[in-house]
């Protein structure tokens, strides 16, 4: 599997792009080493990439972007590598948050905030009340997030609210999960070649379309975006059914 290719870079007019798009951010660690820097140098850098990648969503009207941040299962990494994790979200907050919610960015978190630290709980409700009300891009955060805990919370969730069994339809359960307030991912992306979905949006991957790339996630920048959109545009989506009338069927 290689990197985007490079001759994929320019869409054509009026080519679709996709509404939400979900990133795994993989390579941090490894980008570091290449450096013989520690694994939390690389996590920091990779917070820039978030900045950079925030603005250009924005700028190519991406309306919805989700990052996994921090899994359920990265606790089981080393505790110097957690802790530099948690501090990334207390210097990020306070760094950026005054800047996100200028240029109109509305802040979600999703994942479960009851085992992070209380400092890290208010940081990330600080972000999200801030935001709330604001019109652009909405930014999910998904930290101590599993797609697994999020389909049983939604289960919880939905049977705490009074549903019967026969009452748990696909579509209420939906209402349930933690990214209720945003429309299925178009495009997952996944960085630094790993092919596999690591236990993100479970449920709202189903018809998203996925794309890997061998590029460190410090390394992806604003051209591997638009090489991600362009092969995006590419993809015909079915959602199961057949195949739709694309631009070039339109104009023959
Ligand atoms: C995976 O790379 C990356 C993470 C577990 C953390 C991602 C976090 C950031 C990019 C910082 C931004 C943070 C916030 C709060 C938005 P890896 O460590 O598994 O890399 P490797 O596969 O090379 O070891």
């Amino acid at each position: 599997m290689g990197e985007l290719s490079a001759a994929s870079s320019s869409a054509p007019a009026g080519s679709p792009v996709p509404r939400h798009v979900a990133i795994v951010m993989d390579g941090n660690g490894r980008w570091a080493r290449k450096r013989f820097m520690p694994r939390v140098y690389g996590h920091k850098v990779g917070m820039e990439t978030v900045v950079k990648i925030i603005d250009h969503c924005q700028h190519r009207g991406i309306e919805y972007l989700t990052l996994y941040a921090f899994s359920s299962e990265n606790w089981k990494r080393p505790e110097e590598e957690v802790s530099g994790l948690m501090n990334l979200v207390l210097v990020g907050v306070s760094r950026y948050l005054a800047g996100l919610a200028r240029k109109g960015v509305r802040i979600r978190v999703v994942g479960d905030r009851s085992k992070v630290s209380p400092k890290v709980r208010e940081a990330w409700n600080l972000a999200e009340v801030q935001t709330a009300d604001n019109p652009g891009l909405t930014l999910t955060v998904a930290f101590n997030y599993g797609g697994r805990w999020d389909i049983a919370q939604a289960c919880q969730s939905a049977m705490r609210a009074g549903l019967t069994a026969d009452e748990i339809t696909e579509e209420q359960l939906g209402r349930h999960m933690a990214m209720s307030h945003a429309p299925d991912p178009d495009l997952f992306i996944r960085t630094g070649g790993e092919v596999r979905i690591s236990n993100f949006l479970l449920w709202q991957l189903a018809y998203a379309e996925l794309l890997f790339t061998d590029c460190l996630w410090p390394d992806f920048d604003e051209a591997e975006l638009d090489k991600a959109v362009t092969e995006f545009a590419r993809r015909d989506r079915r959602f199961g059914g057949v195949k739709t009338q694309t631009s070039s069927d339109a104009a023959a």
